[in-house]
């Protein structure tokens, strides 16, 4: 009797905790890239942050000004390692547990991490053998500090041969090596895989063969058939492309987090790059994101939008404009998050 009641309330508060994990993976954020040279400080960066319901946050490498400010948020943080530290990281596991050590360890209690993100699309590169190893031994010293923040790596749609249709969703020859011994490592472990998708720039390449609306999310007609799933979007039809992938290689249960996505808002000449098109593209996003893909309907999308600001040090025309904000912090143009 006693035993059926303690039964009950652990399992109960299972179900809470579940519960919670499961809403609190879900939803749309935004990347705070830092290429400029008149962007605000990072606490006047986060104020806005949630001044703006801004939950979530990806940062592409450790800066500790960025992390102090993040202190008692409550904002969720992607935190990527550089590409050039993951070869060390795979090679030395002193070196994983120094990262920690400056990165991560002072701030666990104060941050709410995550996700770590061994390296940024370097899948398929020189390095990209180091990704695995660099991920085991972060592993490794995350649990000597009696952490458990889920460790992954982001990939772009490179990795795919033929991401269309959806259900021809395979790896290209030239990741499968790689990605296949990482996503089951992943699978193992309940790591999500973190995955750069952009229609902008399918729907610029080919402007013929796509259509605007099903690229902006802006149509509710099924434009794309794939066996029994119809698709009426780019995003859902390439997320679905990756989780096939997923399937064929005994990794099912990885959950996708678009760790990229957006519209920048001017470009040149002819470019889809429009104040307009932006706007349009991520609200869908964030009102499509509750509903998942045909594949995977009702589990809400976790996506980071590309990016908080407009930075001026990338390249001019598209590059540059990506921001949902100027850098004073006015609205480039609005989006409810
Ligand atoms: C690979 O890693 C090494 C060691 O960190 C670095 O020197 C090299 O530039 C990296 N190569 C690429 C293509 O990033």
């Amino acid at each position: 009797m006693q035993h059926s009641i303690l039964y009950s309330v652990v399992a109960f508060m299972l179900l809470v905790t579940e519960l919670q994990s499961y809403a609190g993976a879900h939803g749309i954020g935004a990347n705070y890239g830092r290429q400029g040279d008149n962007l605000p400080t990072p606490d006047k960066v986060i104020q806005l942050c949630k001044s703006r319901n801004i939950q979530r946050i990806r940062i592409f490498d450790p800066q500790q000004d960025v992390l102090q400010a993040l202190q008692g948020s409550g904002i969720q943080v992607i935190i990527g390692t550089l590409n050039i530290d993951v070869p060390t990281l795979a090679n030395d596991p002193a070196f994983a547990t120094t990262w920690l050590q400056t990165n991560i360890i002072p701030f666990a209690s104060s941050v709410n991490f995550r996700c770590i993100s061994v390296g940024n699309e370097m899948v398929p590169s020189q390095n990209a053998s180091s990704i695995l190893p660099a991920m085991q031994n972060l592993r490794t010293a995350l649990i000597a500090a009696n952490l458990n923040i889920p460790i992954s790596t982001v990939v772009f749609q490179n990795v795919l041969a033929s991401p269309f249709p959806p259900s021809a969703g395979t790896w290209h020859p030239d990741a499968a090596s790689i990605m296949v011994p990482l996503v089951q490592y992943m699978q193992a472990n309940g790591y999500p895989l973190l995955y750069n998708a952009y229609p902008y720039f399918a729907y610029r390449d080919n402007p013929n063969d796509i259509r605007l609306d099903y690229a902006l999310m802006s149509t509710s007609e099924v434009i794309v058939t794939d066996g029994a799933l119809g698709y009426t979007n780019l995003l859902d039809a390439s997320l679905d492309a990756l989780y096939w992938a997923l399937e064929k290689v005994g990794a099912p249960n990885v959950e996708i987090v678009v760790a990229e996505t957006g519209w920048p808002s001017e470009g040149e000449g002819h470019d889809p790059a429009t104040i307009d098109n932006a706007r349009i593209y991520n609200s869908n996003l964030i009102k499509h994101g509750q509903f998942g893909t045909p594949k995977r309907p009702g589990k809400g999308l976790e996506a980071y939008i590309f990016a908080l600001f407009n930075e001026d040090l990338k390249p001019k025309g598209s590059e540059a404009h990506w921001g949902l904000f100027y850098p004073d912090m006015s609205e480039v143009y609005h989006v409810d998050f």
